[in-house]
């Protein structure tokens, strides 16, 4: 794409916002209430707004390599500080997808410089789930695997935060873990029990 082609679309998309609505900007700028916040994968071919058909307004994003929670990582977590505790948000989605080049490259033995420790979030979700993954054969079954796993563990890593956990305790936010099947184009709903995972490690993690 270059920028003279962008501004084209722009402007495309401006006139047919506002053929359809004359104040739509003028609402948009008023501010923001999303009642979500979404994580996904950076992946140009899992577009968030769109898969979920979601409008400007409705959905908090924030989007990195594999779709990951990091406790130290500052951008998520203030990502995640903003949307819960001044937004509001009562949903808070993980989306990961099949086929993600992230989860694939931290099954491979192969030394990836800056990425190494961001990839090695993804190694460390194998090793704790190595037992169920290593008695998938197929290898592209226990990849799609490690894409759900990856999902379920960051949705762990959420409810590890104080701002989630009080927000579940003030107004029952939700976390939910995603997979987008980029062969399909279906979102599958991992149906994570979180009130169970919150309850099951509270022992340690508890913080508020
Ligand atoms: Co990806």
């Amino acid at each position: 794409m270059n920028f003279e082609q962008i501004r084209k679309n722009n402007e495309a998309w401006i006139a047919e916002k506002l053929a359809l609505d004359p104040d739509y900007f003028a609402n948009l700028s008023k501010g923001q209430t999303p009642d979500t916040l979404y994580i996904g994968c950076s992946d140009s071919r899992v577009t968030a707004e769109d898969l979920m058909g979601a409008k400007p307004g409705e959905v908090f994003i924030h989007r990195n390599v594999a779709n990951m929670v990091i406790s130290i990582d500052l951008n998520v977590m203030s990502v995640l500080n903003y949307a819960v505790r001044h937004l509001k948000v009562n949903n808070i989605v993980v989306c990961g997808h099949y086929a993600c080049g992230g989860v694939k490259a931290a099954m491979q033995s192969q030394d990836l410089g800056l990425l190494n420790p961001w990839l090695r979030n993804i190694r460390d979700v194998y090793r704790l789930h190595k037992d169920e993954l290593n008695c998938i054969v197929d290898l592209d079954k226990r990849y799609d695997r490690l894409v759900e796993l990856n999902v379920q563990e960051q949705c762990v890593n959420l409810i590890k935060t104080a701002a989630v956990q009080q927000a579940y305790k003030e107004r029952g936010l939700q976390v939910y873990g995603w997979v987008f099947d980029i062969h399909s184009g279906k979102l599958i709903d991992l149906r994570i029990d979180f009130p169970k995972i919150l309850t099951d490690i509270m022992e340690i993690y508890k913080l508020d």
